[in-house]
């Protein structure tokens, strides 16, 4: 089983063309299938899911489906039965501090409430750029340059590693882009180094349980050398 996997949400605009909806519509689909397939992480004991909800990319897009999108966070966040009596913890991860202050609260209150739970931990990413959060690591490396509690020359990997957002979480082993499209889209940048790559032609609002179910299949055939050599038996 992966430990992490991480899901690019691709494709909420064209399953919601192909309705003649609005693209809001795709959205709305596109969050309630995101609920399912955390869920059936949780059931199958998948230890960390990260998705992409925003980026910091999407800001470019119409206010109307800026807005939306974050309105279908707000309503999600304020629906107390989320996940809490499920054991599955919740956590953002992205350049919080540039959300709507009730989100950021609302952000706050579902990390506070699913702190304690065991199962599954979801790491929802918005307002989330791989370079930015390598930026943020960076900063922060910085100061503690300047106060003199680290010391350029004895940098380290695990100088970066520690000061990403998800610090502490098994790496993602398993990306998954839905929706014919083949690229990374500025995710897990840092965290992907060796992870294995699934690309499926689904979009995700009918990205399913079994679609996931094949995905890990074929993940448990990959040969993961990690640049190191197949040793055979002698
Ligand atoms: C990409 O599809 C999807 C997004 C940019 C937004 C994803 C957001 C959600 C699934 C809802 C978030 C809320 C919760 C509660 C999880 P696209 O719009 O780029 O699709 P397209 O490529 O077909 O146009």
């Amino acid at each position: 089983m992966p430990k992490h996997i991480g899901i690019i949400m691709d494709g909420n605009g064209r399953w919601a063309k192909k309705r003649m909806l609005p693209r809001t519509a795709g959205h709305v689909a596109g969050s309630e299938n995101f609920k399912t397939i955390a869920r059936y992480c949780n059931r199958i004991g998948v230890k960390y899911l990260t998705v992409y909800a925003f980026s910091t990319e999407n800001w470019k897009r119409p206010k109307e489906e800026v807005d939306a999108i974050m309105d279908l966070l707000r309503k999600y966040l304020k629906d107390s039965t989320n996940f809490k009596e499920e054991n599955i913890k919740l956590r953002f991860i992205g350049k919080l501090s540039e959300l709507p202050e009730d989100i950021r609260e609302l952000m706050a209150k579902a990390e506070e409430d699913s702190k304690e739970a065991t199962g599954l931990t979801v790491n929802m990413a918005v307002n989330y750029g791989g370079r930015e959060e390598i930026l943020h690591a960076v900063k922060s490396i910085g100061e503690d340059i300047k106060n003199g509690k680290l010391n350029p020359d004895e940098l380290t990997e695990d100088d970066i590693s520690e000061r990403i957002y998800t610090a502490l979480q098994d790496e993602p082993d398993f990306i998954i882009r839905p929706s014919g499209e083949y690229r990374l889209s500025n995710f897990l940048v840092w965290q992907s180094a060796y992870a294995e790559f699934w690309f499926s032609d689904v979009l995700w609002p009918d990205f399913s349980t079994k679609d996931l179910d094949r995905a890990i299949d074929a993940f448990n055939k990959r040969d993961r050398r990690f640049g190191g050599i197949k040793v055979e038996k002698i």
